[in-house]
């Protein structure tokens, strides 16, 4: 693999053999039914020919499960391709992220060069908030046109921004701006979801829903046909692959995949509340937010000690330090089943009291 240099990129993802509260998504992990489709449509061969065929299924599919209109959608291998092809779709001369955020926005904005500018969430005791007018002074003196990026629930801190919050900074942005809401973890979340409109790109992630990162599937939904066209436009001719394409079609109409999904946001809403318990008592400060992770921070031992503290105890965490605006103080762990929930606090509880020993 190349070393990139400026433009590595840091991303969750535990090393083999250590349990993973790195790369949140379903604590409940890829359902058994959409193993047996992956396996059948293996089976049946489908990877020997090119996918374009399946996306008739894939569209009816996605257009079922997410309730959307199928003109009004793209699939596309993972959410994390929209976010790259945004600023080269919308020829955007500038970025404006709410931050801290998911992205490689920074390694986009240098090779691109264009200019990359932050709105920063503020924080108010264990909570994040957004104050609009901060996105908005950023996106006035920003070069245009500009691509707007949010992420609800926001990674890494959980923040849910209302939808009256995106609502009042679609109404203020200036004109020629694109604004992208990041909802990647949407259905992990209390929500309700954005749907498609005029106004804003939305962006969906199969890979979280179910758990299946390895298997790329995303979507970009919006009811502005023109700017819709842009981006199927730019997209490679196969975004998502031919054993993807056939396993989802085929899933996304059965109704299991439905509970599935409802069945992990109900661990994550009965979980992250106990987890965060647990983590205030083992002496992190866990921040309040919906999202399928909690973000905390521990002054006592900071990163890289804490996260190596952990490895030893055979958990891999995420060190925020890579974030903008975090550091060293700062991780992100991912809800997941109860007892390795009570892992993860009685490893954290000893790292914290002992040092990473
Ligand atoms: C906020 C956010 N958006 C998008 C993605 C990428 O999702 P996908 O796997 O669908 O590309 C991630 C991955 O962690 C994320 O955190």
């Amino acid at each position: 693999m190349p070393d990139v240099g400026l433009l590595s990129r840091t991303h969750g993802g535990a090393p083999p053999g250590l349990l993973d509260f790195s790369s949140p998504s379903n604590p409940l992990g890829p359902p058994a039914d959409l193993i047996s489709y992956v396996l059948g449509c293996a089976a049946e061969g489908v990877y020997s020919s090119y996918p374009t065929w399946l996306y008739r299924d894939l569209y009816e599919s996605l257009s079922s499960f997410l309730g959307f209109d199928q003109e009004q959608l793209v699939p596309l291998n993972g959410a994390a391709e929209a976010l790259s092809l945004a600023p080269l779709v919308l020829q955007a001369r500038s970025l404006v992220v709410v931050e801290p955020n998911f992205g490689d926005h920074e390694a986009m904005a240098r090779v691109l060069g264009i200019d990359l500018r932050r709105a920063l969430l503020t924080r108010e005791g264990s909570s994040f908030t957004l104050d609009v007018d901060d996105v908005i002074k950023e996106a006035s003196q920003a070069p245009k046109p500009l691509v707007v990026i949010i992420s609800r629930p926001n990674n890494p801190t959980g923040y849910l921004a209302p939808i009256s919050v995106i609502d009042d900074l679609s109404s203020r942005l200036p004109r020629d701006s694109i604004l992208i809401v990041d909802e990647a973890f949407i259905d992990l979340s209390p929500g309700p979801a954005l749907r498609p409109r005029e106004d804003l790109v939305i962006l969906r992630s199969l890979t979280k829903a179910f758990s299946t990162p390895g298997l790329r599937l995303g979507v970009l939904a919006t009811a502005n046909l023109r700017l819709l066209e842009k981006f199927v436009s730019a997209l490679q001719a196969w975004p998502v692959d031919s054993i993807t394409a056939c396993a989802f079609s085929r899933f996304l109409r059965d109704e299991r995949a439905r509970r599935h999904v409802e069945e992990g946001a109900r661990l994550v809403q009965s979980e992250r509340p106990r987890l965060s318990r647990g983590l205030r008592k083992a002496g992190a400060e866990a921040y309040e937010g919906e999202a399928p992770f909690v973000m905390i921070r521990h002054d006592a031992v900071q990163n890289p000690l804490f996260q190596q503290g952990l490895v030893k105890r055979g958990i891999y965490v995420r060190d925020c330090s890579s974030f903008y605006g975090l550091g060293p103080s700062f991780s992100r762990v991912s809800v997941r089943k109860p007892p390795e929930n009570d892992r993860l606090v009685r490893a954290v509880s000893e790292v914290l009291a002992y040092g990473p020993r």
